[in-house]
Parts: structure tokens; sequence; C-alpha cells
């Protein structure tokens, strides 16, 4: 057992194995790391006032009308949604907005606030960028495309840049794997990336401008870069592979009537 323990120890202290050793690093949080409570800040507290622009406050009566009597708070998550386009994000106060509309207890909407992590609980800049770090687009470099994002927009991730315009954020899979990897702009996919792509992306923000969304290597969705491998011809007519006695008997039937 002493011979055994010292062979391990040997083993493990051999120069090669030192060389061989995996590096121990960590990696920044994610945007589903954030603080799950509400703590009081100068710029999100409930004495902020909030209130539903004219036109919200419509959608999110016609919202309710979808539900019957007395589950109206089954809304909350397209109310939440409306309050993060109407300024960008979700303080504390616009969520005591929609408990007193929806008639729910405050703590209701917490949970899907802090549930979510398409909630933003916090303001992540004009431009929330959101790379994605999942397996399949870590394969495809998603490393490179963090770093590019991080250099283009000069905002480290968890941050927002100088000028307030890019927040940049960690997330796990964005379901569109097939074309990692992958980057999400607000609402809007960009996919196949390459650095050279981040570049372009970001200064068309920058300058106003709305790049096109989508796969940018220039293939059509997710159909194979090297194009088609399969469905080459068009498909058959109706009634392919049917029996002809099944035909017969339709043609029948059409007789007798
Ligand atoms: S792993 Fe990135 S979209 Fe699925």
């Amino acid at each position: 057992m002493t011979l055994l323990v010292r062979n391990i120890l040997n083993l493990r202290s051999s120069p090669s194995n030192v060389i061989c050793r995996k590096n121990i690093y960590t990696t920044p949080r994610l945007s589903s790391d954030m603080l799950l409570v509400h703590r009081d800040s100068k710029e999100n507290n409930s004495k902020i006032p909030f209130q539903f622009t004219e036109a919200n406050m419509k959608r999110i009566q016609a919202l309710v009308q979808n539900y019957p009597e007395g589950s109206q708070m089954s809304a909350v998550s397209m109310a939440l949604d409306i309050v993060q386009r109407q300024i960008g994000w979700i303080p504390i106060s616009a969520m005591h907005k929609v408990a007193e509309i929806l008639s729910m207890p405050r703590m209701r909407v917490y949970e899907w606030a802090t549930f979510y992590t398409m909630c933003k609980r916090e303001y992540r800049g004009k431009f929330n960028v959101k790379v994605c770090k999942t397996l399949p687009c870590m394969l495809r470099g998603s490393d490179i495309i963090l770093q590019a994002v991080e250099d283009a927009t000069c905002c480290k991730v968890g941050g927002l840049s100088e000028d307030k315009m890019f927040g940049v954020d960690l997330v796990e899979c964005q379901g569109a794997c097939a074309n990692a990897p992958v980057v999400v702009i607000d609402d809007d996919y960009y996919e196949d990336l390459t650095v050279c792509d981040i570049y372009n992306i970001i200064q068309t923000l920058r300058c106003g401008g709305i790049p096109p969304c989508g796969p940018q290597s220039g293939r059509f969705a997710a159909e194979p870069c090297c194009g088609l491998t399969s469905l080459l011809t068009c498909p058959p007519p109706p009634g392919y592979c049917i029996q002809r006695a099944l035909f017969t008997s339709c043609d029948d039937g059409k007789k007798k009537k």
C-alpha cells in the first residue's frame, strides 16, 4: 500500500506529467449567474416611478383579454416583455406596476423576472450583445468571437461600453447550434460568424445601421455549407408509392357515384 502511494506521488511529480497538466482557469460570469435578489441602488429602487406609455398600456389591456376572468396574471411574461421593449430593462418599480395592473402579488412578478435570463434587471446598453458559449459554439470558436466582440465594442463581459451603447453577456445555447458560432443582439441572431463579421456588425450598429441577420456565410438557413446533399430532386407528386389497388378502388367508387 505504502509503495503504491509512493508510486502515485512519484508519478504526479514526474516532469512529463507536469507538462501534460491541464490548466485550471476561471471563466467570466454568465448573465444567468446574475444575483437573484434585488438590492436597491441609485438607478434601481422602488421610489423611481415607472409608467407605461399609452400605446403599451393598450397593448397590455388587449393581452389581458386573452385570459379568463381572474387569470389576468397569466399575462405577466408579456407585460414584462413590454416593459423591456419600452425602456430596455426591467427595474423594480416596473415590476410593481405590472403587479398592480395584473392584480397579483409582487412576489410572483419577482419570481418570474429573476427566473428567466431574458428578463434584464439592469440596463445592458442600447444593444445587448449575447455571445453563446455552449459546446457547439465553443467548438466552432466562440472564444475568439467573444474576444472580437469585446474588442469591437470596447466592453468586457458583464459590463457596458463607455458610451452605454453596448452591453456584452455570455449566454448558454441559443438554439441555433447548426449555425455556430452564434451571437444574438437584442432579438436578432447572427450566425456562422467570423471575427471580420463581428467587426462589420458592430461598426454598422455604431453608425446607426441594421446589419442583416442570419447566417453570415451566405448559406440559406441551416442548409449544408457546401450546398444541398439531399432533397436534390423535386418532391414526388401526391400518391407516390401508394398501392395500385387503392387507386383502383378510388376510381371504382367515383364511377359508382
Ligand atoms: S451552442 Fe450556441 S446556439 Fe447552441
